[in-house]
């Protein structure tokens, strides 16, 4: 076995992801590009509660949990995310219970996006949920979190916390680690040429996981991460940072160089969780020529990236596309009132 295999092999796991998604080629959509031909790894079937990559990142948080003998969960996140709602699924499956701190990320929102979605999907798992008024402070917003497990301690509980700061063990890009192996496998099985991989950057585990797992493995494939959160500059640091965390939490050599790191953050105005006009086309298209959903926040953004990307000849002629879809489709229903505006201005782009 690789030694990277067996490295994330020996962490402590529980299974929640449907595994292996599916990976299969768009040929409407390339088309509709032209001079690229793309494909897609399904992350968005990954099954737990509506899937998304987030579940193969808890099987690692999870497992850790299950293993310390935890009782309760607690996660911080915006408003509508995804991870939040995921783990409030993942802990009522292995008989937890889950406390969620809703951070407001997200200026302008409305009732619908505060009530619908992903937060109505956290009140159906039965989630214990707490608010913090900032959404650019991971710091604090870490801290509150530990304020309320020092609470559930007290009365006699075993919580366990999974941090949103860059400062901790990113536990789960092993998910991702482990997603570059079963990308890999997949590639071969279909006998398919990829150049490029393009997928979101955020917190960054799910974009370090991947380019480190394809690295550990011996792959050149460029993977390029689409910022959803911070400007390209900030998030080549997160993502080196995160890469030499990973790399001594599985106890080898970094395996990636700053060359290694590409991120785009053209697709990213006007902010966080806030929708353009480019990615509500992006959605759009991606759902009119392959009939595949994607999310306003994280694979709409990353999708408006990657098209952005082949307009601007960043991919060389004719390159093979794989796109990581990444989950994210319940915030649609939350982005309702923002996309009226586009719908109504331009019915099918
Ligand atoms: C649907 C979806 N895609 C992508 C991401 C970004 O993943 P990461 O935080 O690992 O960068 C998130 C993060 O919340 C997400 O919910």
């Amino acid at each position: 076995m690789n030694d990277i295999v067996s490295r994330v092999a020996a962490e402590p796991r529980v299974s929640l992801a449907h595994l292996p998604t599916p990976l299969h080629a768009l040929p409407n959509l390339s088309r509709e590009i032209g001079n690229i031909s793309v494909s897609v790894k399904r992350d968005d079937c990954t099954g737990l509660a509506m899937g998304g990559n987030k579940a193969r990142q808890l099987e690692f948080y999870l497992g850790e949990a299950h293993h310390a003998g935890a009782d309760c969960v607690l996660i911080t996140g915006a408003v509508q995310s995804n991870y939040v709602r995921a783990t409030a699924a993942a802990a009522r499956q292995l008989g937890m219970n889950c406390h969620v701190q809703l951070e407001d990320r997200v200026p302008d929102v409305d009732a619908t996006y505060r009530r619908s979605g992903n937060v109505l999907l956290d009140r159906l798992f039965g989630a214990t949920i707490h608010s913090y008024p900032e959404g650019e402070d991971e710091t604090g917003a870490d801290r509150q979190l530990e304020t309320i497990a020092a609470q559930l301690r007290r009365d006699g509980r075993r919580p366990y916390v999974i941090h949103l700061g860059a400062a901790y063990p990113p536990r789960g890009a092993l998910g991702y680690v482990d997603a570059a192996a079963e990308i890999l496998s997949q590639l071969s099985e279909q006998s398919l040429r990829v150049d490029d991989i393009v997928i979101p950057s955020g917190s960054s585990h799910t974009h370090t996981g991947l380019l480190f797992g394809l690295r550990a493995l011996g792959s050149p494939i460029r993977v390029t991460g689409i910022c959803v959160r911070r400007s390209a500059e900030q998030q080549h640091h997160r993502v080196g940072d995160c890469a030499a965390k990973l790399a001594s939490l599985v106890g080898i050599a970094n395996v990636v160089g700053d060359g290694d790191i590409q991120v785009y953050d053209g697709s990213l105005a006007p902010g966080y969780g806030r929708v353009s006009e480019s990615v509500w086309r992006a959605i759009a298209t991606t759902a009119q020529t392959e009939g595949v959903l994607l999310d306003p926040v994280y694979s709409g953004k990353t999708m408006a990236g990657l098209l952005a990307l082949a307009v601007d000849g960043y991919f060389k002629p004719s390159a093979s596309v794989l796109f990581v879809h990444t989950g994210g489709v319940p915030a649609l229903f939350a982005y309702e009132t923002a996309f009226e505006e586009f719908m109504n201005a331009s019915p099918t782009p």
